[in-house]
Order: structure tokens, then C-alpha cells, then sequence
């Protein structure tokens, strides 16, 4: 599903300040794997990520998902592979605070020129999914930190994605609702998406269903 081949990011390249973000990182995450993963503060793997959902470009090597090679997608082929392919869920939420949870969740199907009742639809699905679709009339602004996080997924599977990727998930979540949140990642898993967490939650270290656990150590996978 995920092959990354020689992967390395070096931010400000060419100038004083240059920094190796990512070193040669080779990785392969198998379609239905769910895979952790770990390692300290400024190790890489929030690098990593956005590598793999073609938020930013590697400096050299290259990721090839699904079968389509996307380390030099241009910005608009990105957006297109995102809306198609996957799910991203971060440790901010990224929500549009004024609108509502709904309308939150629909935004990114708007480009795809679904009509609006299929819209609905299909936000409806996943807001159930996320057990959040009793405030899809509520403005972002008015959610609990567990209720955004809810909203956030919702907004990450309403396209069912294959690809899942999760960035410090339950960084801003209580424990109940990190492990409501792994619960669903759980359902996920069994439903065959496959899925890569960038975790340093303990809580993450004994799940019997977490495939692999990959460290990262200052830009390299050890
Ligand atoms: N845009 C950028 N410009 C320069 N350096 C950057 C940039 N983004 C990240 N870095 C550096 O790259 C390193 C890796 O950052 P990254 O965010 O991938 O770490 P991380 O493993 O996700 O850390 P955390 O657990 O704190 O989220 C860090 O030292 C960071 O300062
Ligand atoms: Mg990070």
C-alpha cells in the first residue's frame, strides 16, 4: 500500500540553517497493516506523514501509495490524490471553527461535485461512525476537545478512505475518549483501511491488534 525508497527531507536545503529531517528512510506498510509510529519529540515522524499524505515533497527518494508514485505530485494532482485516497487526522484538528460539525464533515467532498443529498448522505454515515452526528448542527467553536477529535474523523473517513493517517491523535484527549478513539481505529483495522499512527501515547505500545511498531530515531528508522 506505502513504499518509501530511499526517503530523505532536508528543510532550508542549501542554506546555513539546512536540517535532515528525514535520512534515507526506507519503509513498506502492506494494504490492511496497522502500523505505530514511534519515537522522541523531533525524530521524524510527523515529517514522515506528510510526506506520505504529498503535504510536502522529500528531497530526494520516493513514495509510491496505492500504486501511484507521489513524491512529485503538483500541488493540485495532491489535493485530487488526498481526496481520493485518504484520511488524514492530525493532533490540531484543522476544523473551520464557525461552521458546523456537518458542514465541517462535507467540506471536503464539495470539489468532488457529488450532489448535495448524496453529500449529506454520506456525511451522516460517518458522522454515526464517529458518534457525533447528535451535534451535526453544532458550531465547531461550542465542541469539547473529545467532540472536535470526533469531528476531525468524521471529517477523515466521510470519502472511506484506504489510507488512513494519524498524527499524535489523542494528544488533546482524555483517557476515555483515547480509548474510545482506539477503539474505533480497531473497527478501522478489522474493516481492512490501512492505517499509521505517529504516537508517543504509552497507550498505543500494548494494542493486541497494532501490527507493527516502527521507531524513528533522529530522521532514521532504527
Ligand atoms: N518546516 C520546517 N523547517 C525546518 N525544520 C523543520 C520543519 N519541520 C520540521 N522540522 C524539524 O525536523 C525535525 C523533525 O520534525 P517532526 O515534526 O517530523 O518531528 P516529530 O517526530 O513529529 O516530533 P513530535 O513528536 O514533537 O511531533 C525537527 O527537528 C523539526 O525541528
Ligand atoms: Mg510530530
Amino acid at each position: 500500500m506505502v513504499k518509501i525508497e530511499q526517503v530523505s527531507k532536508i528543510f532550508d536545503e542549501g542554506r546555513p540553517q539546512a536540517f535532515e529531517a528525514l535520512r534515507a528512510i526506507d519503509l513498506e506498510v502492506g494494504a490492511g497493516e496497522m502500523v505505530v509510529l514511534s519515537g522522541v519529540s523531533g525524530s521524524g515522524k510527523s515529517t514522515l506523514l506528510s510526506l506520505i499524505a504529498a503535504l510536502d515533497k522529500p528531497s530526494s527518494g520516493k513514495i509510491v501509495v496505492g500504486g501511484e508514485p507521489i513524491s512529485k505530485l503538483p500541488d493540485l494532482h495532491a489535493s485530487a490524490y488526498r481526496a481520493k485516497a485518504i484520511g488524514v487526522i492530525f493532533q490540531h484538528f484543522n476544523l473551520l471553527d464557525a461552521l458546523s460539525v456537518e458542514e465541517n464533515v462535507i467540506v471536503p467532498l464539495i470539489p468532488s461535485g457529488v450532489a448535495y443529498p448524496t453529500l449529506k448522505q454520506m456525511a451522516s454515515k460517518s458522522m454515526q461512525m464517529a458518534s457525533i452526528e447528535h451535534k451535526a448542527t453544532q458550531q465547531v467553536k461550542a465542541l469539547s476537545g473529545g467532540e472536535k477529535q470526533r469531528c476531525a474523523i468524521a471529517r477523515a473517513l466521510v470519502h472511506d478512505p484506504k489510507l488512513i493517517l494519524c498524527d499524535e491523535p489523542t494528544a488533546n484527549l482524555d483517557r476515555a475518549n483515547s480509548l474510545k478513539f482506539i477503539a474505533m481505529l480497531e473497527t478501522l483495522h478489522a474493516q481492512g483501511k490501512t492505517i499509521i499512527v505517529a504516537t508517543h501515547d504509552p497507550l498505543f505500545e500494548s494494542l493486541d491488534f497494532v501490527d507493527r511498531v516502527i521507531g524513528m530515531e533522529d530522521g532514521k528508522i532504527v
